[in-house]
């Protein structure tokens, strides 16, 4: 997997970075190419020396030396980049990362880098557990950067617990899997709905949800993270548009099912994350409503259900949806995947902290027609995606659907 691929390897001052000439080694017999960047810290460590006679190519570690080839090596090396990795990962670079500094070459890099960034942390776990770091992993998690780590054990300040970098042997591998996923996906066409749909009561009004978008975005970004061509349909979020993937605005829940159902016919999956409303005002007022000092009653005609209109035209499809429950979770939500004939429901108790709208977070469990259920522990909405993604392929492929 990783012949002739482009590794840039940052390496930052932690007493870890002798293990980074490890990970360099081992890129380099897989086949991969390897640029090494280090910060100063990294240096007090290891020598560039040390990475150049493993990686064969110069070392970068300032920002205004004279320039090995002449270019804005900066953006050069970014672009050249198929992957980034920061092994290992201190504390203050995660810090530098979230809030987008570049102060010196490597965070100067990273800030210009769009392939996807790897990172494995190592520090104390002190440090590790401070609030500050791990409000910074959730960030970085957010915007799709991947963590490898840290473990657990002995911690060269003499202490135990989870702070250490993982081992290069595992770093590795997980760069191995990140290139095998890139594939998984590949030639299938997949819609994903987001959002929260609003039913317009007049010019300025609106029946909404507290959809916050996260989900269904993070699931269209693993889905053409693994090759897949993706289409999203996105009612109402503050979500940024995500990269590579076909982005089509709705608002109301009609508006979602005309295109949802336009487009049903040529995919080969299709995941409807989106909060839709089951009602909608009767009718619309084109002038905006007066207040009268008495109770107003507003009529609500049901929408239709698009997951289920979805399940009665399912042909070659796989239909996911998903069930926001608050009661009788499993029962409820194997009762709604049977009824909507979605081959595989994600399910989420919204009553737990953690899980839900709004959230970073989620506690899912994914279930299925013959009723197999995988549950999971509280993950990022991004891994809770990348899961999705990598348990439907393996479906797929077990079933020969795919072909
Ligand atoms: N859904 C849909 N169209 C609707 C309502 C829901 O496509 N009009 C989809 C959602 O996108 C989701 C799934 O159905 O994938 C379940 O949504 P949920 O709100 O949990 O279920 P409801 O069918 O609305 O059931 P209830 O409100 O009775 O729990």
């Amino acid at each position: 997997m990783l012949e002739g691929k482009r590794v840039l390897l940052g390496v930052t001052g932690g007493i870890a970075a002798y293990k980074a000439v490890e990970i360099a080694s081992r890129l380099r017999k897989l086949g991969a190419e390897v640029n090494v960047v280090m910060t100063a810290s990294a240096t007090e460590f290891v020598t560039p020396l040390t990475f150049r006679s493993i990686s064969s190519r110069p070392v970068y570690t300032e920002m205004f030396e004279e320039p090995k080839v002449w270019d804005v090596e900066h953006i050069s090396l970014a672009k050249w980049a198929d992957v980034a990795l920061v092994a290992p990962a201190t504390a203050n670079i995660m810090a530098k990362m979230a809030i987008g500094l570049a102060d010196d070459f490597l965070s100067t890099v990273l800030l210009a880098v769009t392939s996807p960034v790897f990172i494995a942390p190592a520090m104390n776990h002190a440090m590790y557990h401070h609030p500050a770091t791990q409000k910074n992993r959730a960030i970085l998690e957010q915007r799709g950067v991947r963590f490898i780590g840290p473990a657990t054990g002995y911690q060269a300040c003499g202490t135990e617990g989870d702070g250490r970098m993982s081992e290069p042997e595992e770093i590795v591998r997980e760069l191995e899997a990140y290139f095998r996923s890139k594939e998984i996906m590949k030639g299938q066409k997949v819609l994903v709905t987001a959002g929260g749909t609003r039913e317009l009561l007049d010019p300025v009004r609106y029946i909404g949800n507290f959809s916050s978008g996260k989900m269904g975005y993070a699931i269209a970004q693993a889905f053409e993270e693994a090759g897949a061509d993706v289409t999203l349909i996105s009612a109402s979020t503050a979500q940024v548009e995500p990269a590579n993937v076909k982005l089509i605005r709705v608002q109301s829940a009609l508006e979602m099912y005309e295109q949802v159902l336009a487009l049903y016919e040529e995919q080969d999956i299709v995941v409807k994350a989106a909060a839709v409303a089951d009602y909608r005002p009767a009718d619309f007022k084109e002038q905006k409503i007066k207040k009268k000092g008495e109770n107003l009653v507003i009529e609500l005609v049901p929408n239709p259900d698009i997951l289920a209109a979805l399940g009665e035209r399912k042909k070659h499809q796989f239909l996911v949806g998903f069930a926001a429950e608050t009661q009788d979770v499993v029962a409820n939500a194997l009762e709604k995947l049977r009824r909507k004939n979605a081959d595989m429901l994600v399910v989420n108790d919204v009553t737990k902290p953690g899980a839900g709208f709004g959230s970073d977070t989620n506690i899912v469990s994914f279930l299925f027609q013959d009723g197999r259920r995988i549950d999971y522990p509280l993950m990022s909405k991004t891994e809770v995606a990348r899961e999705l993604v990598r348990e439907i392929a393996a479906i797929r492929q077990g079933t020969g659907i795919k072909e």
